[in-house]
């Protein structure tokens, strides 16, 4: 946890934002995998985790607004759970930690509330995202499930956005500290990876250092030699030599913050001419977008220009033609980039995905309002502020099903040359990706460098040998 002021001056803060009500904050509770005592990892609620700090299961909280209190409700460990889990730290000294004086149990929450909204006072709540959580609040606020999304609180909602999404210097610590951890286990993975392993290698060497690091892996890791499938959790390919090896994976700290890195490496010593002319069009579409990187700047703005970018390289490759500025108005260009350039990241990997993409990546005034393939998937269009950390992520997929099928209408003909295209079936992905932290003057890198270019690379994979 970080010092206690930190966590009663974030709550402070949302408190001075939000006027009067109660602000309800769930923590989440263990998630079975296939019965109750077997369950998967514990990760608590990053908002909870945000205004609390305290990292376990089986917690709620509310800051009462008129009463000026902040209570937690939980239980203290029994003896059974002593016996099972072992003593550890009381509720009460965590609380003590998180600068919290008032501890009721469990079920005086229900109760807690139940008086608030007899006394027709505003309780303010988030989206819930669990099933526990929304069948707790559903019961309690006498609303069915499929309307809580609806009757959650926007004002709570938009406040816990601008906070969590203005990163304070000991978060800047953690994203740098997550980004370099995440870079060192790549660096690792492009010294490793030989012919004949399987992805299941990789992946088990990238969890292990994950876990040793006194973190976790932050999402599970996109390890692949069919990089066109954006987000592939399948690890069974046994790597070949000519293949490219996607991996995007990353860490996240003790403290919860993410990080989220990309590399593209050859499975040979050597990336191909053609992997090289396309992954240096990646590359520059990176660098584009980074350049761009600066406050009031809006991330649309990035991703079109990276999108450019994409689409002038390929029409140097002979893969796109026409008028590349009318091709990226279109969505021609998401023939090769079906994505978005970049996310917000902070506690979650795609950050307060769980609060609404309207609020967190978009405003009132540049909502996202499109349903063009490609445009459709930018989690992140808003203008830029100092302390945002984001990633910028360009790459170019090849995906036989998208040819077919746009190739079957001759969709964007004027501006995608399937002839050629069709010697690109089996190309498969590339990605790069880093994060950045927003800049009063620009952006700041975060973590330490990691190799990038592909004479960098193959410096690397030469030892590998
Ligand atoms: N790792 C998922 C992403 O890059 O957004
Ligand atoms: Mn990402
Ligand atoms: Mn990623």
């Amino acid at each position: 946890m970080f010092t206690k002021e930190i966590y009663i001056n974030r709550r402070k803060q949302l408190a001075s934002t939000l006027g009067s009500g109660i602000l309800l904050f769930m923590g989440n509770e263990e998630s079975p995998m296939n019965f109750k005592d077997n369950a998967y990892h514990f990760r608590q609620d990053s908002t909870f985790l945000y205004y609390f700090g305290i990292n376990e299961p089986h917690l709620a909280a509310l800051i009462d607004l008129d009463e000026d209190k902040t209570i937690v409700f939980g239980e203290e460990m029994s003896l059974d759970d002593i016996v099972w889990m072992g003593r550890q730290e009381t509720l009460k000294e965590k609380c003590t930690a998180s600068g919290v004086e008032y501890i009721q149990a469990s079920t005086a929450l229900e109760t807690y509330l139940e008086n608030a909204l007899a006394q027709n006072r505003l309780v303010h709540f988030l989206p819930p995202y669990r099933g526990e959580n929304k069948i707790r609040l559903a019961k309690v606020l006498h609303l069915p499930v499929a309307e809580l999304a609806e009757a959650a609180s926007l004002a709570f909602t938009k406040a816990v956005i601008a906070q969590r999404s203005i990163k304070a210097a000991e978060e800047i610590q953690e994203h740098h500290l997550a980004a370099s951890i995440s870079a060192d286990i790549h660096l690792m993975v492009m010294q490793m990876a030989k012919p004949g392993q399987t992805e299941r290698d990789l992946v088990a060497a990238i969890q292990q250092a994950a876990v040793a690091s006194g973190g976790q892996l932050a999402y599970p890791a996109i390890v692949t030699t069919r990089g066109e499938i954006l987000h592939n959790h399948y690890y069974g390919n046994t790597l070949k030599e000519g293949q490219l090896v996607l991996n995007d994976s990353g860490v996240e700290t003790a403290f919860g913050y993410a990080g989220d890195l990309t590399r593209t490496f050859p499975v040979s010593k050597k990336f191909t001419a053609e992997q090289k002319d396309a992954y240096d069009i990646v590359l520059e579409a990176y660098q584009q977008a980074v350049n761009l990187l600066s406050p009031e700047v809006r991330y649309l703005d990035v991703h079109l220009k990276a999108c450019k970018t994409l689409a002038t390289g390929l029409k140097d490759m002979g893969l796109m033609k026409g008028n590349i500025d009318d091709a990226v108005e279109q969505g021609a260009h998401a023939m090769f980039f079906q994505c978005g350039t970049g996310h917000m990241m902070g506690l979650d990997v795609h950050d307060m995905e769980d609060l609404g993409e309207a609020y967190v990546g978009y405003t009132d005034t540049l909502t996202k309002n499109t349903s063009q393939f490609g445009l459709k998937s930018l989690r992140l269009g808003k203008q830029l502020q100092p302390g945002y950390v984001l990633t910028v992520e360009p790459g170019l997929y090849f995906i036989p099903d998208l040819m077919d099928q746009w190739g079957a209408s001759n969709k964007f003909s004027e501006y995608i040359n399937y002839d050629k295209l069709q010697g690109f079936r089996d190309f498969t992905g590339i990605r790069v990706e880093d994060d950045f932290l927003i800049t009063s003057t620009g952006h700041e890198m975060l973590g330490k460098p990691l190799a990038m270019t592909t004479a960098e690379i193959e410096a690397i994979r030469a030892e590998a040998f």
